[in-house]
């Protein structure tokens, strides 16, 4: 069966893992960069980058020792080549292909968001194509009917922010902390949701497309009005998130048709209040639920070795002359949301 070995570098993890096609996670392991990006209250890109070089090397070695395999017991080498924070991108493609090259391995470019959206089926072995995707993580949220490997159609994109992007400028504004989306959630646990009334951008547009951009501008205003307590602002950010990706994610669904489950990926579907919400969803429209476990929602490097290892398992892949790409669409087709790029 084979054993890939995957990158990760994108952004501010760098990752490292062996999985087999058949579903067995040998080894995992991660580097987060929080301390570093910390005092900043965001990535930096440059910071980002330097730490991958630190890191990509010792954490593959980690990762190969906790499986108890060698280079050479590898049948392939998978790694990032985009989208992303351009530096970190071409440290772990740069990590993989030159590890590909010494071991004379074939080497596999992997989309970040084709690995986000695959790894579903590396956690539920019977989600079969095509799947509704809800992807949403700190650069993307997106809408995807997944035919099969490499085969995707974008059905809605965001307009403006990602919601993992809304989750982190609203735990600064709050003054929550880094990395935002898990301390918004925390604090939401304590807050009345009810409490803040604030807008739900494109609810109920005919187009399944999402916009952050509003929400975050009135989470500002709530804060400077200084009449609530930031865990109610959490709170009611939180609520007003779940109701629009509901209403899109419903809408999406009706565009479906074939589709036999409705799949969360990407770091924002770690998310709890999110996961509960979209599970009763698709109870009610008579969908599966996948949604994979926290872990590996977020950024990791499993990901990114299952789907090396799902285009391997499809055919001779040979990408050693391919270049790192800070964009990279999933469906190349798709046309631009109207309005997008407008940031408030
Ligand atoms: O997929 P990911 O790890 O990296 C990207 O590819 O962007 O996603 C990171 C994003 C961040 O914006 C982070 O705040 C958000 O996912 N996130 C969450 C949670 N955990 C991570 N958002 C909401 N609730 C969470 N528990
Ligand atoms: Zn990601």
């Amino acid at each position: 069966m084979a054993l890939i070995l995957g990158i990760e570098s994108s952004c501010d993890e760098t990752a490292a893992a062996l999985v087999t096609h058949d579903r067995r996670i040998l080894s995992h392991r991660l580097a987060g960069q929080e301390e570093a990006h910390r005092p900043f209250g965001g990535v930096v890109p440059e910071l980002a980058a330097r730490a991958h070089v630190e890191m990509a090397v010792p954490l593959v070695e980690a990762a190969l020792a906790d499986a108890g395999v060698r280079l050479a017991d590898v049948d392939a080498i998978a790694a990032t080549a985009g989208p992303g924070l351009i530096g970190g991108v071409m440290v772990g493609l740069m990590t993989g292909k030159a590890l590909a090259h010494a071991a004379g391995k074939p080497f596999i470019a992997v989309n970040h968001l084709e690995g986000h959206a695959l790894s579903p089926r590396l956690a539920e072995p019977n989600l079969n194509f095509p799947y509704l995707l809800l992807l949403a993580s700190g650069g993307h949220c997106q809408l995807l009917f997944v035919r099969g490997v490499g085969d995707y159609a974008r059905l809605a994109t965001t307009i403006d922010d990602a919601a993992g992007e809304a989750f982190d400028k609203t735990a600064k504004l709050l003054g929550l902390g880094f990395p935002g989306g898990p301390a918004v959630e925390q604090a939401a646990l304590e807050g009345d949701a009810k409490a803040v009334r604030l807008p739900r951008p494109l609810l109920g547009a005919d187009e399944p497309h999402f916009s952050f951009a509003g929400l975050k501008s009135a989470v500002l205003r709530a804060r400077d009005a200084g009449l609530y307590r930031p865990v109610d602002i959490a709170a009611s950010f939180q609520l007003a998130v779940i109701d629009c990706l509901i209403d899109r994610t419903k809408r999406a669904i009706d565009r479906s048709e074939g589709a036999t489950a409705l799949v969360i990926a990407g770091g924002v579907a770690a998310n709890q209040a999110i996961r509960s919400a979209l599970s009763a969803l698709a109870e009610r429209e008579g969908l599966d639920f996948v949604a994979p476990p926290s872990w590996l929602c977020t950024d990791n490097g499993a990901m990114i070795a299952w789907a090396g290892a799902e285009r391997f398992a499809a055919g001779p892949v040979d990408d050693r002359n391919v270049p790192a790409r800070p964009r990279w669409p999933l469906d190349p087709t798709a046309e631009k949301a109207r309005g997008a790029g407008v940031k408030a």
